[in-house]
């Protein structure tokens, strides 16, 4: 199986609207690149019955990708066992514990429930690529460490790529809200109060107000 970056190209953004880091996180340097020439979708599978490879190009966390894969692999186990990105949990492996959550196309998703072929042409973020070259920390780790919003931590990397587009989906405006856009991200060790304490606190800073 062929797993290569990619010097020069780039990923389709037109896609879908994406969350606009570059204005939500003025503490930090964007970590999602800018948009270059279209690339073509690459989603190509070796034969149409039975296939068992499939090709897609993408960019994880601002690094190019040209991976080659079996079809049924899921986004999570991509990540991964592939990229070697274990941020990402595997919590409940069936869409119910929020414990694998990245951004795909600026938008959270379940990585668990996402077939990798669907990431051709998108851009992925997990928790890996928030912090910035410098070493500094994204304002929602920050947060989340300053509140104590984590136990055994491993939640967290998904409670806070979910709370990162609770805030930027303009859902972070009361403790209700918050409560409820981050209902999806279950946390065994109870450490709820931190975490909503956490996004009330990073949500102006990532806002930029
Ligand atoms: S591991 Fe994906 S939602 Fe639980
Ligand atoms: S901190 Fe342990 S599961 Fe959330």
């Amino acid at each position: 199986m062929a797993d290569s970056n990619v010097a020069e190209s780039s990923v389709d953004e037109a896609r879908e609207p994406r969350l606009d880091y570059s204005t939500a996180r003025p503490v930090v340097p964007p970590v999602v690149a800018t948009a270059g020439p279209e690339v073509p979708a690459n989603v190509s599978l070796t034969n149409s019955v039975g296939s068992d490879e499939a090709t897609v190009r993408c960019r994880v966390n601002g690094q190019l990708h040209n991976l080659v894969f079996d079809p049924r692999t899921s986004l999570l186990d991509l990540l991964r066992e592939r990229l070697g990105l274990t941020g990402a949990k595997k919590g409940c492996d069936h869409g119910q514990c929020g414990a694998c959550t990245v951004h795909v196309g600026g938008r959270r998703v379940v990585s668990c429930l996402m077939p990798s072929v669907q990431i051709d042409g998108r851009d992925i973020l997990t928790i890996e690529g928030l912090t910035s070259s410098d070493g500094s920390l994204h304002p929602m780790q920050q947060a989340f460490i300053d509140h104590d919003a984590l136990q055994c931590g491993y939640c967290t990397p998904g409670q806070i790529m979910a709370a990162i587009a609770c805030v930027i989906e303009g859902h972070a405006n009361s403790p209700e809200q918050i409560r409820e856009y981050m209902s999806g991200n279950l946390c065994r060790c109870g450490a709820y109060v931190g975490i909503v304490a956490a996004i009330e606190d990073a949500a102006p800073k990532i806002r930029g107000a």
